[in-house]
């Protein structure tokens, strides 16, 4: 038998009911601050990704599919491409090629989706997961520096958990500088890690020198005290970015979204500035960040588009599915009713009667004239359909149809032009 590829699963009614709810809830916050729909490929050239995710992280060192495409025809080059392991550096490429600046406006831009990482699979993480992505870019003139986008996002995300029902969340807040800054912190990080840099792990002993600011996010038991004591990267903030971040925390205490400060966030991609932050939650265990994102004053222009500083997330939607505390059942909605015929000659019958009541809004559920009433009667109950309504000769000629309540078990005639307002009742 071929299964499902390891760490991929497919999602199966009624659970998928949990996951439209979810998207469904998204778009209609998102309208509300006015955020618009991209829809990107999910293959793009691999140098997309390890130039704005970064050479030096997991994602583009281990974990992204990739391959060589060679072009069939003369015409078309060989070249390397990935499954996209996240939508920020589709969506800015996008917002490069297509000029998306030039209106001089700031773009909101959303887009959901799945996302590929080689990740060892375990609850709550799949190397085929569902982000819900979003990005506030544009050109410096359209407002797109000001900490109050932060605080406007951030806001956003806390109203979006509280609609679905996701209470128990953490915001953790960090600003990770920016290229002016950066540097210094990076240098005293590397000095006060040499002292200890042999007591540490293999991937700490690596990023003190690759990327010292990635040694922050090691979970290895034995180098958390080491950690701890490393100097903070808030404490080497400029003065610019020191008042950025003090303002985005200003914003959030004045709508009241409540945070945490975790000076050792420094999330695991290359290109945020400034703000970085994620949302946690209690009931996800090991992989309990929600959603993450942060500031990207630079990435634009890393990959060579204008200078266009912008701000995201993305919530993982299996995890956000983990901690939605509803079950599919209670927000599946069965039929509303299943039409039995009953005798040969009758299926035409029934499509007829389905057809015009399914044009009133009725769901419908329809059985065949091959089946035994009794059959039919069960299968309506089996799948939860409120009423049966029986098509048999007598009914057709009468032009009036049984209905039966599955619950109580009452039974009515009722004319064809009455049976849609009846069943809605
Ligand atoms: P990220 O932190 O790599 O950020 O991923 C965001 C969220 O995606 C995580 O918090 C987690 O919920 C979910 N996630 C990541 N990997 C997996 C996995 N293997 N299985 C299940 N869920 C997973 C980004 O992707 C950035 N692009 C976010 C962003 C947007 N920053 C700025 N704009």
């Amino acid at each position: 038998m071929i299964k499902a590829v390891r760490g991929t699963r497919d999602l199966l009614p009624p659970d998928t009911a949990l996951w439209n709810f979810v998207e469904t809830a998204a778009r209609n916050v998102f309208r509300l601050y006015n955020y618009r729909e991209i829809r990107t490929p999910i293959f793009e050239q691999t140098q997309l990704f390890s130039r704005s995710v970064g050479e030096e992280t997991d994602i583009v060192s281990k974990e992204m599919f990739t391959w060589e495409d060679h072009g069939k025809a003369a015409s078309e080059k060989s070249q390397s491409l990935t499954l996209r392991p996240e939508a920020t550096a589709g969506i800015v490429r996008a917002y490069i090629e297509h000029d998306l600046g030039r209106s001089g406006l700031l773009q909101k831009l959303y887009l959901m989706g799945p996302m590929f990482r080689r990740e060892r699979p375990q609850k709550g993480r799949y190397r085929q997961f569902y982000q819900i992505d979003a990005e506030v870019i544009g050109p410096p003139a359209a407002g797109s520096e000001s900490p109050s986008v932060d605080a406007e996002l951030l806001e956003m995300l806390a109203t979006f958990l509280e609609r679905i029902g996701i209470t128990g969340w953490t915001l953790e807040l960090n600003s990770v500088g920016c290229a002016n800054d950066r540097p210094k912190y990076n240098e005293a990080l590397r000095a006060a890690i040499a002292k200890d840099i042999d007591k540490m792990c293999e991937d700490c002993r690596r990023r003190a020198v690759t990327n010292p600011l990635r040694v922050l996010d090691c979970k290895v038991p034995e180098d958390q005290p080491i950690i701890d004591k490393l100097p903070r990267m808030l404490d080497y903030l400029d003065e610019s970015c020191r008042q950025h971040f003090q303002a985005v925390q200003d914003l959030l205490a004045a709508v009241g979204v409540s945070y945490v400060i975790n000076s050792r966030l420094v999330r695991g991609l290359d290109y945020y500035t400034r703000t970085a932050f994620e949302f946690t939650h209690g009931a996800l265990g090991a992989q309990n960040a929600i959603l993450g994102g942060g500031r990207y004053d630079g990435l634009s222009e890393s990959l060579g588009g204008p200078k266009a500083p912008g701000i995201g997330f993305a919530i993982g939607e299996d995890r956000l599915v983990l901690a939605l505390g509803k079950t599919a059942e209670e927000l599946s909605t069965p039929p509303d009713a299943y039409i039995a015929p009953l005798g040969a000659g009758m299926n035409r019958e029934a499509a007829r009667l389905a057809r015009g009541l399914r044009g009133q809004g009725v769901v419908i559920e329809l059985g065949d004239e091959t089946f035994r009433l009794k059959k039919s009667l069960e299968t309506g109950g089996k799948i939860g359909a409120r009423f049966a309504i029986i098509v048999g000769e007598n009914e057709v000629k009468a032009d009036a149809f049984a209905l039966k309540n599955l619950t109580t078990g009452e039974q009515v005639t009722v004319p064809r032009t009455e049976l849609g307002n009846r069943i809605k009742q």
